[in-house]
């Protein structure tokens, strides 16, 4: 796999922290050029800092991937800088955890905007200097929540990851006749602040922070195998995989399992908050 990535050029959203962070520093330990793209600026130049100080080549960049003109100039200065771009790790995400009848307009433009529109001005900036290149590889992030057919407490977050296995898949298709490889990693629970700084809506949202899960550095190297085989969906771990499964053959199933799941979620809320359910 370290051949896969050696002297490729790679940007990673959301490079500053949790799966981003791990996926900088695998690639830069596997030989690759990496830009560390990120909303925080410190955060990015600290995990550039420690990819360097481990021998590898990195560099940090402040990017909103919410800015289309912000992430066309990205793309196109390290391009130009460094004779092309080969991979693309559309990784920034967002959360917010309640119920939609407590949520506001807001709450849903911020995770479309974040882990949607982001993607898209990431494949906007990308996908044409790819296709001029004939070479490259788009990497999603979305969630095994875009792969199971229902989640309640995260409408907004599971609708962003539905669309964007959706537009990977497309894009996969569209793409492999210019050369350019696409693919869309979906993990199960990891362990990173995205679950404690994920805002909660409402009275009726769950306690933040779930139990188990594996680490970021689990998370990326499972994805950079999948990236290296050129896997379409990139499913990590085990124990997602099988939930995919479920969603896949059983979605009746999978579906009256996230009723029974929200239940249980209103049945520990304080009487006040909880809605009857029918
Ligand atoms: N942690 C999990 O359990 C889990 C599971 C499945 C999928 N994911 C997805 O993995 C990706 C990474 O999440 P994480 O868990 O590592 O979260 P994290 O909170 O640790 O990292 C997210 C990073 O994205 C950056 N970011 C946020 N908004 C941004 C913006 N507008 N522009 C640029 N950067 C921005 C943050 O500054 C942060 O550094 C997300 O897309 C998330 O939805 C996470």
């Amino acid at each position: 796999m370290r051949e896969a990535f050696r002297d490729r050029v790679a940007i990673v959203t959301g490079g500053g922290s949790g799966i981003g962070r791990a996926l900088c520093l695998q690639l830069a330990a596997r030989g690759a050029v990496v830009v560390v793209a990120d909303l925080d600026l410190a955060a990015a130049e600290a995990v550039a800092g420690e990819a360097v100080g481990a021998g590898g080549r990195a560099e940090p960049a402040r990017l909103d991937v919410t800015r289309a003109e912000d992430f066309e100039a990205l793309v196109a200065d390290v391009a130009a800088r460094r004779g092309g771009l080969d991979l693309l790790f559309n990784n920034a995400g967002v959360g917010v955890l309640g119920e939609v009848a407590d949520l506001a307009v807001a709450d849903w433009a911020r995770v479309l905007d974040v882990n949607l529109r982001g993607v898209v001005h990431g494949v906007a900036a990308a996908y044409p200097r790819m296709v001029a290149q004939g070479r490259g590889h788009l990497v999603n992030t979305a969630s095994i929540l875009g792969l199971l057919p229902a989640t309640p407490l995260m409408a907004p977050y599971a609708a962003s990851k539905h669309a964007v296995v959706s537009l990977s898949r497309t894009l996969r298709v569209e793409g492999a006749a210019h050369g350019v490889r696409v693919s869309v990693a979906c993990p199960g629970f990891v362990r990173t602040p995205i679950h404690a700084t994920m805002p909660v809506v409402g009275p009726r949202a769950p306690p933040r922070g779930l139990l188990g899960g594996i680490s970021p550095e689990a998370c990326a190297a499972g994805v950079l195998r999948g990236v290296a085989r050129d896997r379409a969906v990139i499913v990590v771990p085990g124990s997602a995989r099988a939930l995919a499964l479920l969603g896949r053959l059983a979605p009746g199933l999978a579906v009256w399992l996230a009723g029974r799941y929200l239940a249980k979620q209103r049945r520990a809320l304080p009487p006040a908050a909880a809605p009857a359910d029918g």
